[in-house]
C-alpha cells in the first residue's frame, strides 16, 4: 500500500526534515544526558523531537532480550526498524543504545541511508567506568555480570561517524548544542 501522505509531506507539516541521530558509545559516555539536553534545545526551536532510549526499550520492547551479540543484534534491529517509522512520520528521533558493533550499526545506516547520523559520544573507558552512574562496571568487574561492554564483551569504535563529541573535553550541554548546529547545517532543522 501506497498511503497518501507522505515523509515529505509529515516534514512539511513541521517545518524540519525527520532524521535519525544514532548515538554509539559505552555505557556511561553521556548518552542519555546528551540526548535529554538536546532533546530541549530542539522542543525550544520548535521541533518535534523524541529519544528512543536505551534502558527504556530494555524495560520493554527488548525486555526478552540479553547482552550476547545475537541478542545486541536483534535489539539494534528492532529499533532501526522503530526509527525508521519515527523518521517517515517526520520526527527527529534521538537513538541511545552502545551499539557496539560496526555490522550491527552499518545496517541501520544501510536502512536510513541519508537519514542516518552517526553520532560517536566519546568517553574513554577509564572515565566512564569512574563515572559508573550505574554502578554496573563494578559489578562487571566483580563477575556479577557477564558480557558488559568494554569489560568482557568489545566496544568497536566507529570508523567514519557523522559526528564526533567527546565528553571528556565538552560538558553535555556543549556536546548537545555541537549536534543541533550540525542539525541546523545540513537543513534538518531551521
Ligand atoms: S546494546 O549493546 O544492545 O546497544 P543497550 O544500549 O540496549 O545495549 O543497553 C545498554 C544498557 O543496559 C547499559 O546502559 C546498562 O545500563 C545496561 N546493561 C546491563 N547489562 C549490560 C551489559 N552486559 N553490557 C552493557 N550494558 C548492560
Amino acid at each position: 500500500m501506497n498511503f497518501s501522505i507522505t515523509k515529505k509531506f509529515r516534514d512539511k507539516q513541521k517545518n524540519q526534515r525527520g532524521v535519525v541521530l544514532w548515538f554509539t558509545g559505552l555505557s556511561g559516555a553521556g548518552k542519555t544526558t546528551i540526548a535529554n539536553e538536546l532533546d530541549q534545545l530542539l522542543i525550544a526551536n520548535k521541533n518535534h523531537s523524541y529519544i528512543l532510549d536505551g534502558d527504556i526499550v530494555r524495560a520493554g520492547l527488548s525486555s526478552d532480550l540479553f547482552f550476547n551479540k545475537k541478542d545486541r543484534e536483534e535489539n539494534l534491529r528492532r529499533i532501526k526498524y522503530v526509527a525508521q517509522m519515527f523518521c517517515d512520520a517526520g520526527i527527529i528521533s534521538i537513538v541511545t543504545f552502545i551499539s557496539p558493533f560496526t555490522a550491527d550499526r552499518k545496517k541501520a545506516r544501510d536502512l536510513l541511508g541519508e537519514y542516518y547520523i552517526e553520532v560517536f559520544i566519546k568517553t574513554s573507558l577509564e572515565i566512564a567506568e569512574k563515572r559508573d552512574p550505574k554502578g554496573l562496571y563494578k559489578r562487571a568487574r566483580n563477575g556479577e555480570i557477564k558480557n558488559f561492554t568494554g569489560i568482557d564483551s568489545p566496544y568497536e569504535e566507529p570508523e567514519n561517524p557523522e559526528l564526533i563529541v567527546d565528553t571528556e573535553k565538552q560538558s553535555s550541554a556543549e556536546c548537545a548544542l555541537a549536534i543541533f548546529k550540525y542539525l541546523k547545517i545540513k537543513k534538518f532543522v531551521n
